[in-house]
């Protein structure tokens, strides 16, 4: 193992990624943020500099499950404090498992202004290693002109016809398409035909594309012009090759393909899709559809591709589906279930009319001042905890805890867990789940970080409590994670105690 250190200067660049100008909350001026490349087991070493000026900020590794390290999740209120203006800190953690993950701002929806990156762990141990001959890296992503985190206000509507998410204003892949500067305001500063990103493929190669969904909200549908997506891995857990056209990914998520390139030198389209329908209410004036060229070596250069795109229908707002991916290697479902917990979700306005989610009855308010593991560690009497904090407590080093999410409204939701991956064990679409009745793959699971509660559904999954500190488990569309839809699962607080937490963290809080 080798350690890896990286330095990251958080502040603002008016960039033009689409040829749209505005500021951006980047890491080192670089939008998309630059990636991080470890091998399994490497310790990595990231010191984030706060120069945003006006925004104190804290940078999440998802899908890094921070063993003995949970003070480094970057989970605002949960795991420790931000890092204020002119400060900094050293994240310093272990990448125990090989695959495709991400890092981005875990404060103030600031990820939605540009503070996200890739974060890719090599394995040696790979077992598609031998069926791809080279590799890249593919940002899908939704995109807002505006500035969100200075203006978060704009979530605190009324539920009705008033709520509306913000729309997003174009689709980018690693941070590139065009934008028709037509639609862009009066007064903004707007230059067409930005340019797309260009992947060179070389006939006969096999390529590994790593794909990323990083957007605040979209599910978005990924596709290559006559090109045969061979599905392998789902945030980080390696699935049987599976074929397809075009693949749904759901925010949060990544999903690493395969592809041939067996066609004749030429430039096709790489397609990324917005789907909108999953809106509250549609976006604006969006063009979903957006793009990047694939380049075969010897094709005509700077000529845009004339191929049609793949027509296969999908399911809208759904993400890979879980019982039709295998696991590559399984790894046995644990039993028998220890806790078993349901969570109701939930929305509905609050006293001032302002739309909320609510987990059981309970809608999340970070305590972003008195995290909950400086809680655990200052002996702090949880039991009188405030419920809005959305607290569950499991004490059995591990214990197997199954979580149903049972989904009382209309509208999907991709829910990421800090700190694990966990076994899917099955979705259910408009229906409640019924004990006995509802059937779960107890066998041959495939594990993911982030899965798709559906529409008026149901979503259960497993996971062991074998990891001490204090992790998040919410809905990764940024403004329902803003308003309330986030439990978090304080896991073995008596080992927990044990571990000693970094002064350096630790020093952040007021
Ligand atoms: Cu990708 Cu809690 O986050
Ligand atoms: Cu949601």
């Amino acid at each position: 193992p080798q350690v890896r250190e990286y330095n990251f200067d958080v502040k603002k660049v008016t960039l033009a990624p689409d040829g749209f100008s505005r500021r951006l909350w980047t890491v080192n001026g670089q939008f998309p943020g630059p990636p991080i490349v470890t091998f399994k087991n490497d310790q990595v070493k990231v010191k984030v500099t706060n120069n945003l000026g006006d925004q104190v900020t804290s940078i999440h590794w998802h899908g890094i499950r921070q063993i003995g390290t949970p003070w480094y999740d970057g989970s605002v209120g949960v795991t420790g404090c931000a890092i204020p203006n002119g400060k900094s800190l050293t994240y310093d953690f272990k990448t125990p498992d090989g695959g495709t993950y991400w890092w981005h701002s875990h404060h103030m929806a600031q990820y939605t202004d540009g503070l996200y990156g890739p974060f890719i762990v090599h394995d040696p141990d790979d077992p598609y290693l031998p069926y791809y001959d080279e590799e890249f890296t593919v940002i899908l992503t939704d995109y807002h002109h505006d500035e969100i985190s200075p203006n978060l206000g704009i979530l605190d509507l009324p539920l009705g016809g008033g709520f509306r998410e913000p729309s997003p204003d174009n689709g980018l892949i690693n941070g590139r398409n065009n934008y028709n500067c037509t639609k862009a305001p009066a007064g903004s500063k707007c230059t067409p035909n930005a340019g797309y990103a260009k992947f060179k493929f070389e006939r006969g190669k096999r390529y590994r594309l790593r794909l990323i969904n990083t957007s605040a909200e979209a599910l978005i549908f990924f596709s290559i012009d006559n090109h045969v997506l061979n599905i392998i891995e789902a945030d980080g857990f390696y699935i049987k090759r599976q074929e397809a056209h075009r693949i749904p990914i759901h925010a949060g998520q990544r999903v690493s393909v395969i592809v041939v390139a067996d066609q004749v030198a030429d430039n096709f389209w790489m397609r990324g899709e917005i789907d909108t329908v999953c809106y509250f209410q549609p976006p604006v004036n969006l063009d979903p559809k957006f793009n990047a060229i694939v380049h075969y070596e010897g094709a005509k250069e700077n000529v845009d591709p004339t191929t049609k795109p793949w027509t296969d229908a999908l399911e809208d707002c759904m993400d890979l589906d879980p019982n039709t991916l295998q696991p590559l290697v399984l790894e046995p479902v644990p039993s028998p279930v220890g806790t078993s917990l349901t969570l109701f979700n939930i929305v509905h306005p609050n006293e001032k009319n302002q739309v909320r989610f609510y987990i059981n009855n309970s809608s999340y308010v970070p305590d972003n001042d008195n995290p909950t593991i400086n809680k655990v560690y200052n002996n702090y009497n949880l039991s009188t905890i405030n419920p809005n904090q959305n607290l569950y407590t499991f004490n059995k080093p591990g214990e197997v805890i199954q979580i149903l999410i049972q989904n009382l409204i209309g509208g999907e939701h991709p829910f990421h867990l800090h700190g694990h991956n966990f076994w899917v064990l099955g979705i259910g679409r408009n229906e409640t789940y019924k004990e006995g009745v509802s059937t779960l793959n107890t066998r041959t699971a495939i594990k993911r970080d982030t899965a798709v509660v559906p529409s008026a559904g149901w979503l259960a999954i497993r996971f062991v409590a074998d990891n001490p500190g204090a992790w998040m488990f919410h809905c990764h569309i940024e403004w329902h994670f803003q308003v309330g839809m986030v439990v978090q699962f304080l896991e073995l607080p008596d080992l927990l105690k044990k571990l000693t937490q970094p002064p350096e963290a630790r020093s952040l809080c007021p």
